[in-house]
This record gives C-alpha cells, sequence and structure tokens, in this order.
C-alpha cells in the first residue's frame, strides 16, 4: 500500500470536510454550502463518503478526493497539502535522504540570509542620504509608506563592499553569500556586492519565502535597468511569479489573475486595489508558471504592452517555441502555446493591449477605472492575434489576406470547440472580407499535412484481466490510467476516439482522485515537450510518494498488450463509464438541489430544471455510446 492509499483509508473525507463545512445527511451522501464559492441559498456542495470525493454542483463545478479538498481549502500544491494529511493521519511520510536533508537546511540558512538583505535595504532607504533620494523616487511614482513596507522595497547603497563586510560581520561566508546572488565574483579574484545604488524588490515564492531580489536603477544612465538575482537554489525566474504571495488569495477569490510585464506596475496596481496582478522577471511566461497559476484560477488576462503583445501574436513559429533570453534556453508561449494550454486546461486566457506607450502603473495612476475598462474589454487570444495581424496593415491586398489567414488558421483548427472554431472562422471572413468557405477550405489543405506522434511499441503477452465493469471507480481510474501511462501516445488515440463520438477530450475532470489527476496532467504535458521519452518526464516530474503510485499503475497493468484491440477498446469503455458516473452524480445532484429550490420557493428551480436536461441528455449520449460501441451487460453497472 502506498502512502497515498495508507492516508486516503485513514481519513475520513467526511470528518475532514466537516471541520469547516457544516454538513448534513442526504440519503447515503452528505451536503452542504461550498466553501470555495460564496452562496447561502442552496448547498450545492456533496461529499459522497463511498468514493471518497466530493463535488461542488454550482459555481465551482470542480471535485475530488481528501488531497484535492485540502489543496483548494489552504491552496496549497499536492505535496503540501500530502504533507498536512499525513500529519494528520499519523502516517510517516519516506524519511528524506541525507542530502535531502542537508539541503533543506542549507536552503533554510540561505532564505534567513536573504531576510535580513530585506531588513538591511530598508534599513537604508529609511535610514541614509541616498536611500532618501530613492524614497523620495518611489513617492515621486505614487507609492505610498504601506505599499512600499508590505513589499518590502529597500534601497542597496553605493559602494562595492558594503553589503559584503556587513554581512561577513554578521557571521555569514562568502560561499553563502554567493550561493544566495548577493554577491560577485571579481575577475581578479575576490567578491563584490551585486547590487549597488538600485532600488529593490524582495521576490517571494508563492508562500511567502525570500527567493530573491529584482533591483532597478536610480540613475538613468545606468546599465541594466533591472538586475535580478542570478539563477540559485532558491530563485529561479522561470519558476516565480512576481507578487503572487500578496495576490494567490485575490486571485481565488476573484477567480481571475492578471498577468503584467513589471515589478512596478503589480505593486502599483495592488495599491490602487487590483491585488489580483502578478508578473513574471523579464522573461516570456513559461508553462511553469502557468501551472503556478492554474491552482488558484483558469482565467488569465494578459496584459501586455504593445510592442510585446504585437510580437508575441506575430511569432513566427506558431509551435511552443523554444528561445534564448538572457542566455537561457527555456519555453515560451506563443499563441498556439497559450491555445493549447486553455484547451487542456479547459481555462479562459484573454490578452489587453494597453494604450500606446502607457504601463499599467501610469494608466491605474491616470484613471482605476480606465484600467477596469480595459480588463473587461480583454480579448480571447485568436481575436487578439487577428486583431494585431491585421491593424496597420492593408486588409485590401490579397497578399495581406493570405498572409493573415495562414497564421490565424492553424489556431483555429486547433481549438477543440466546434462552436468556437465556426464562430473564430466567420469573424476571420469577416475580417478580411472573404468568403467563409474559401478560409475553410484552404484551411484543410494546411491542416491535412500534420503529422501524428508515432513511437516504437513493446509487446507483453495478455493475461487474464478482470473486466472493467467490475471495477470500482478508484480501481477504474487505476486501470485506464496506467495503459496510458505505459503508452502516452494513446492519449491522442483516445482523444480522436472521443472526439469522433462527439464527446470532448479526456479531462483531468474525468479523474477524481488527486493522484490519478497529477499523472494524468504530467502525461498531457509529457506530450507537449519532446525532450525526454514521455514516461520519463513524468517519473522525473513526481514527487517520491507520488512515484509509488504511478508504479503501482504500472505494475498492475503490466501484463496488458496495448496493441490488443480488446485493451483498447477496454480502455475507451472504462473512460466512457468514468464520464458516464460523472454525469449521474450530477443529474442525481441537481436533482435534489432542484427539489429543495422547489420547497423553499428560489428562483433557481428553473435553472437547475434546465441544467439537469442538459446533464440528462448527456447522460443519455453516454448511455447510448456505450451501448452502442460495447456489450449490452455494463449497461446496468454503476
Ligand atoms: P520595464 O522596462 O517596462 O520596466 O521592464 P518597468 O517595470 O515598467 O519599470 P519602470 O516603470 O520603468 O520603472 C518590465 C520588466 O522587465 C524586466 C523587469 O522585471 C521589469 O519590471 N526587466 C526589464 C529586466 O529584467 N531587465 C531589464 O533590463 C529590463
Ligand atoms: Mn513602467
Amino acid at each position: 500500500m502506498s502512502v497515498i492509499d495508507e492516508i486516503k483509508a485513514r481519513i475520513d473525507i467526511v470528518d475532514l470536510v466537516s471541520e469547516t463545512v457544516q454538513l448534513r445527511h442526504s440519503g447515503k451522501n452528505y451536503t452542504g454550502f461550498c466553501p470555495f464559492h460564496s452562496n447561502t441559498r442552496t448547498p450545492a456542495f456533496a461529499v459522497f463518503p463511498d468514493s471518497g470525493t466530493w463535488r461542488c454542483f454550482g459555481q465551482c463545478n470542480e471535485g475530488g478526493d481528501i488531497f484535492g479538498f485540502m489543496m483548494k481549502r489552504e491552496s496549497c500544491d499536492f505535496s503540501e497539502a500530502l504533507r498536512i494529511l499525513a500529519d494528520k493521519a499519523g502516517v510517516q511520510l519516506k524519511p528524506v535522504t541525507v542530502e535531502e536533508q542537508v539541503a533543506a537546511e542549507e536552503n533554510e540558512h540561505l532564505r534567513t540570509l536573504l531576510e535580513e538583505a530585506v531588513t538591511y535595504y530598508r534599513h537604508h532607504l529609511l535610514n541614509s542620504v541616498e536611500g532618501e533620494q530613492a524614497l523620495e523616487y518611489l513617492k515621486e511614482r505614487g507609492l505610498d509608506d504601506a505599499t512600499l513596507e508590505a513589499f518590502g522595497i529597500g534601497y542597496a547603497p553605493q559602494g562595492w563592499e558594503v553589503f559584503l563586510s556587513n554581512f561577513k560581520s554578521k557571521g555569514y561566508t562568502d560561499i553563502d553569500l554567493l550561493d544566495a546572488g548577493m554577491v560577485s565574483e571579481r575577475e581578479s579574484g575576490g567578491l563584490h556586492d551585486r547590487f549597488r545604488h538600485r532600488i529593490m524588490f524582495p521576490i517571494r515564492d508563492e508562500r511567502g519565502r525570500m527567493s530573491g531580489f529584482g533591483a532597478r536603477i536610480r540613475d538613468p544612465e545606468d546599465v541594466p535597468k533591472f538586475l535580478n538575482s542570478p539563477q540559485t537554489v532558491l530563485f529561479d525566474k522561470g519558476k516565480l511569479l512576481y507578487g503572487l504571495d500578496r495576490a494567490r488569495k485575490a486571485i481565488r477569490e476573484m477567480d481571475q489573475v492578471i498577468i503584467v510585464e513589471g515589478y512596478l506596475d503589480v505593486i502599483a496596481l495592488h495599491q490602487a486595489g487590483f491585488t489580483n496582478t502578478v508578473s513574471p522577471m523579464g522573461t516570456a511566461l513559461s508553462e511553469h508558471q502557468l501551472n503556478l497559476l492554474k491552482r488558484y484560477t483558469k482565467r488569465i488576462v494578459l496584459a501586455l504592452d504593445p510592442d510585446a503583445a504585437g510580437e508575441k501574436a506575430t511569432m513566427r513559429g506558431l509551435e511552443v517555441a523554444r528561445q534564448a533570453l538572457d542566455k537561457e534556453t527555456e519555453v515560451v508561449f506563443d499563441a498556439r502555446g497559450l491555445l493549447r494550454y486553455e484547451a487542456r486546461l479547459q481555462a479562459d486566457i484573454r490578452v489587453t493591449t494597453l494604450p500606446d506607450g502607457m504601463d499599467p502603473d501610469e494608466v491605474v495612476k491616470r484613471d482605476p477605472q480606465e484600467w477596469q475598462k480595459i480588463l473587461e474589454d480583454a480579448k480571447p487570444v485568436v481575436v487578439h492575434v487577428m486583431e494585431t495581424l491585421a491593424a496597420s496593415q492593408d486588409i485590401d491586398d490579397p497578399k495581406v489576406k493570405e498572409a493573415i489567414a495562414s497564421q490565424v488558421l492553424p489556431l483555429i483548427s486547433d481549438l477543440p470547440s466546434a462552436i468556437e472554431r465556426e464562430t473564430y472562422l466567420q469573424r476571420l471572413a469577416r475580417l478580411l472580407r472573404v468568403n467563409e468557405r474559401a478560409l475553410v477550405l484552404d484551411g484543410r489543405r494546411r491542416i491535412s499535412g500534420r503529422r501524428s506522434p508515432r513511437r516504437t511499441r513493446q509487446t507483453a503477452p495478455i493475461m487474464e484481466k478482470k473486466p472493467v465493469q467490475a471495477m470500482s471507480g478508484y480501481a477504474l481510474e487505476a486501470h485506464a490510467l496506467g495503459l496510458l501511462l505505459r503508452q502516452p501516445d494513446l492519449l491522442y488515440k483516445i482523444d480522436r476516439a472521443m472526439l469522433q463520438e462527439g464527446l470532448s477530450r479526456l479531462t483531468i475532470s474525468d479523474f477524481q482522485h488527486s493522484d490519478h489527476q497529477t499523472i494524468l496532467r504530467l502525461l498531457q504535458e509529457s506530450l507537449d515537450q519532446d525532450m525526454v521519452e514521455p514516461l520519463n518526464f513524468v517519473m522525473n516530474n513526481l514527487s517520491l510518494p507520488m512515484m509509488d503510485v504511478a508504479d503501482d499503475l504500472l505494475e498492475k497493468t503490466k501484463n496488458l498488450d496495448i496493441n490488443d484491440d480488446s485493451v483498447f477498446e477496454d480502455l475507451r469503455r472504462a473512460l466512457l463509464i468514468l464520464r458516464r458516473s460523472r454525469a449521474r452524480q450530477e443529474v442525481d445532484y441537481l436533482g435534489f438541489l432542484m427539489i429543495e429550490a422547489q420547497e423553499k420557493g428560489d428562483i433557481k428551480v428553473t435553472q437547475y430544471r434546465q441544467s439537469m436536461v442538459e446533464h440528462t441528455q448527456v447522460l443519455r449520449y453516454l448511455d447510448h455510446a456505450l451501448a452502442n460501441y460495447f456489450d449490452q451487460s455494463i449497461q446496468n453497472r454503476l
């Protein structure tokens, strides 16, 4: 039994949820008011003791197991939730190795050093002559004392060894200072302060732990304008988002995040009350950063300055591009990358363009309402790309039309929703003033050349197998996931089969258990990269306890030959059954909500009825698909 199984066995979902939610019996299940969105009228939150899962049928429309609940309740990631629940269950997590223990202590030491650096720089901002000038500048920029304190803004004094000697006298070694990224090595040997005569922005991780600094010049002639901490064990600028520690609560509450480009923009926007704002640190947005955000919201607004927006929209590659930034190579999201991400996570990504030559901090200083309006006007990625490409071009020129169509059509054809594809095609046709059919035909030609990835397969003899229809929810998930893990590119095949049947692609919400969701997410990510073999990619990105789960999944499916048609059909069946049980849950619960609302005379009753009709149709459809493609016997299961 993996630790995860053990924790699941020891913690009762009803007990756990009851810590913060008042639940009452409803048949064999429990209901209450969802703790994750504000509602006081209908108890749209349900707990299912049998499967050990929960779900909000209201606004959140999310669910999961005990880990998912904890992740959402504490706004933390899986490993943090694991730690909390292991503690609660009295389960010992695998003892960390001696090396890991030493590394953790080392990190703590460096974080303490950085915290002391924050205090040091603040002291210089508030108590030195030069600091006074810096402070004056910050005030001119419109920042007040409370904001400066909240963000811990400081000033690094002139001189080459001021910080160095001060911190050595505090007992830190040269190695400490180098490891923390606070000093640089001279060519002649010896060390000097990395940050001199600069305004200092402490950069913290999403949990508020010190990671590094961003430093802006005071003198306009100095270069570079911004100097960040170098890459250290604590600071990886592709993996942090500035302001997230202060923004995460608001992001979750408002279910939306605003991404801007500069530190000062984040600070000014927070001061003006737009506290759901973060920024990357001079690099393009990375997948890692988006993954960091998706725990809090799937609604993302990118507020880019006009140059960057144009550049990003028209980026040639139209594949997730690899681009050199500050000598490091990292994955950059262009329009297509964003759209894929959006589809995979069922996210909503919008782009907004700022008035010419203005930064968000200037806009919000001029008129907070103008900023609000700009956010509201944010456009879906495809529309943004079309409009940016068309701006300042002669749309009547056939060559221009062709150039725009050839960049936008691949984006449209990638969209999973037929309605969206149709809508954007119409929009593009209108924009270019051409016949829609010409676009469609042209698009087909272009798309037919796309390759579909293939890899060599290993074969294994078939051993006895348990019929999927006899499996419980968890085992069913495990069976399907085990097969996908054995051969990740099966995901493509499954998605195609689903789409052919008129169903949407496989998503993580087809799975209810967080450990499975984590692995499926990594599987999907593994196919979007080509640096590492997919299975290795998944394994590399799993925490130790999760590796046990993955090993288990592989072990349990090791005797199944995925090239065997019946094994593949079984996989499809398992996934359909999972989706159907979700749909059934939905219908049952909506029925309950409807009666509830009827009794109370709540006007929501029509809305529930409508939803129930829709979900019943989905359910029928799934029943039908299962009956059509597979034997009748499973009809009566679940
Ligand atoms: P900007 O030059 O737009 O600066 O860079 P800003 O934040 O608007 O600052 P002000 O308003 O001129 O004072 C945007 C962001 O790009 C990164 C920084 O994160 C900065 O906040 N950057 C910029 C660098 O990392 N290095 C640079 O040399 C310049
Ligand atoms: Mn600016």
